[in-house]
């Protein structure tokens, strides 16, 4: 498929600033409208008088070079606030230490770099180092460790709960580990991993334990400072050596913003990249960006300072309730189930009775935004939903679109022809990606770089493909099409 040449953004003779910004209007028209209240995945709106604030600070130090310390100290400032209170609700004595990223993916590869560098130093009989992380884990750790030259070994979950399973855990501590990862929770499911077991066994290891709290870390400590249960996962466990907490997930700052923090300074300063042998400037970085904005740091501060925790805490209390009501209704529906048993405000739907991806489709035409996923680790395929302050209001509304469709889609009978596919794909499983793709595109009414208006016969094919060859074919189709 080729490029569409007439595609570019610089034009000739530019445009005057009204006509460029109305059609930005139309453009973003296509999209989903993000204000509606009815995404339930990726997006974490505080309402709109926190989110014109976050506008505001964000603009005022948009255009701030946070990599030059020496002429934007105040920036600096910011980011060592909101890391000492990230700190102390990770309950972080005095040496934890941290840095600002651009979001979870980020600060996931500086804790994998981090541990890399500490096991070089403090390892070097370790050669060949090995990353353990349940199956569970966010594709982030994956990234990071095919960036930087770790070999993963991928440990299984129990099935009801989806958290690891310690035992399985405890063995894939080979000689060769490094770093060993738990949730809190895992996005897939909403679950917290055991990391209190965990994370002790791999100190008595010798090994680094990183705990990803992307989406929890803040969600999380503040629903325990509110007096409620949560399972241990946080610097008050014994081996927890690391932790990424994301100020763009249930933070509720615009992004790009994200925290990790480590142990100690003695474990941070296997973060830095340091480099003033070259003609040009001295670089001194704790992440893996160096220009980037004030914005997101003075906007998630911003937010910190306005909403306070009291703030904080009421849309946590506003979540935790709407999210309970949903979990409680969705029990009532016959044909789908929540799996595991979510610990903070996600979860998600699996069904032995309708096509998941078929009730994505109908949801969507209801204006809905889910998230599909598709079936690994012993789980079925399902959908994942989290929910934000932006959704409690249209609880209702969701819990009564969600029966009826569940209802609908069991009376009419699936719409596609699970057998036609399977045979599809298991005549060109094991083909070569053009022959796949040859088969598979048709029959999932792609055309080229847009998707398709209704998803489910792509994903239901996917979700037949092994992961590895899914992964392949998801790579090359986008790489052939954008
Ligand atoms: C548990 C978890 N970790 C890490 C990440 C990666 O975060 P980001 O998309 O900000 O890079 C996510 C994103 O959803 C996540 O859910």
């Amino acid at each position: 498929m080729e490029k569409d040449l007439k595609m570019g953004a610089l034009t000739p003779k530019g445009a005057p600033a009204e006509e460029v910004l109305a059609e930005l209007e139309e453009r973003s028209a296509e999209d989903v409208d993000w204000r509606t209240g009815r995404i339930l995945t990726g997006l974490y709106d505080p309402g709109e008088k926190a989110h014109d604030l976050a506008v505001r600070a964000y603009t005022h130090y948009l255009a701030q070079n946070a990599l030059y310390i020496n002429m934007y100290p105040s920036v600096g400032k910011l980011e060592r606030e909101i890391v000492a209170s990230i700190a102390e609700i990770l309950r972080g004595d005095a040496e934890v230490v941290g840095s600002i990223t651009s979001g979870g993916t980020e600060s996931i590869i500086m804790a994998v770099k981090t541990s890399r560098d500490w096991a070089r130093a403090n390892r070097p009989e370790v050669t060949d180092p090995e990353l353990v992380l349940p199956i569970t884990a966010h594709p982030a750790f994956h990234k990071a460790a095919h960036y930087l030259g770790l070999r993963t070994v991928v440990t299984p979950v129990d099935p009801q709960g989806f958290r690891a399973d310690v035992d399985a855990f405890r063995e894939a501590l080979g000689p060769n580990a490094i770093l060993a990862v738990g949730s809190a929770p895992n996005f897939s499911h909403g679950t917290i991993d055991p990391i209190d077991e965990m994370a002790p066994i791999a100190r008595e290891r010798g090994v680094l334990f990183h705990v990803d709290g992307c989406v929890g870390g803040i969600y999380l400590s503040l629903l325990r400072r509110m007096g409620e249960s949560v399972r241990e996962f946080d610097f008050s466990v014994d081996g927890v050596t690391s932790i990424s907490a994301d100020l763009h997930k249930y933070g509720y700052a615009p992004k790009n913003a994200s925290v990790v923090c480590y142990r100690n300074r003695d474990l941070r300063k296997h973060a830095y990249f340091v480099c003033s042998a070259t003609t040009e400037y001295a670089v001194i970085n704790p992440t893996a960006q160096s220009t980037r904005t004030g914005g997101p740091v003075a906007a998630a501060w911003a937010l910190m300072r306005h909403l306070g925790e009291e703030g904080f805490a009421n849309i946590v209390r506003d979540t935790e309730k709407a999210t309970k009501r949903m979990l409680a209704a969705i029990a009532d529906i016959d044909g789908i189930e929540v799996l595991g048993d979510p610990e903070m405000a996600m979860f998600t739907l699996g069904s032995d009775e309708i096509n998941v991806f078929e009730l994505d489709d109908e949801m969507r035409e209801r204006g809905w935004s889910l998230l599909p996923q598709f079936a690994c680790g012993g789980g079925p395929a399902n959908l994942h939903v989290s929910v934000c302050w932006q959704n409690v209001a249209h609880t209702d509304a969701f819990i009564t679109d969600l029966g009826e469709v569940v209802t609908d889609l069991r009376r009419r009978g699936s719409a596609i022809d699970r057998d036609e596919l399977a045979a599809a794909v298991a005549e060109v499983a094991d083909k070569p990606l053009d022959d796949i793709l040859m088969r598979i595109a048709p029959l999932a009414g792609l055309t080229g770089p847009d998707l398709p208006e209704r998803m489910a016969p792509l994903n239901t094919m996917l979700d037949m493909l092994p992961a590895d060859r899914r992964d392949e074919l998801l790579g090359t189709y986008l790489n052939m099409t954008t």
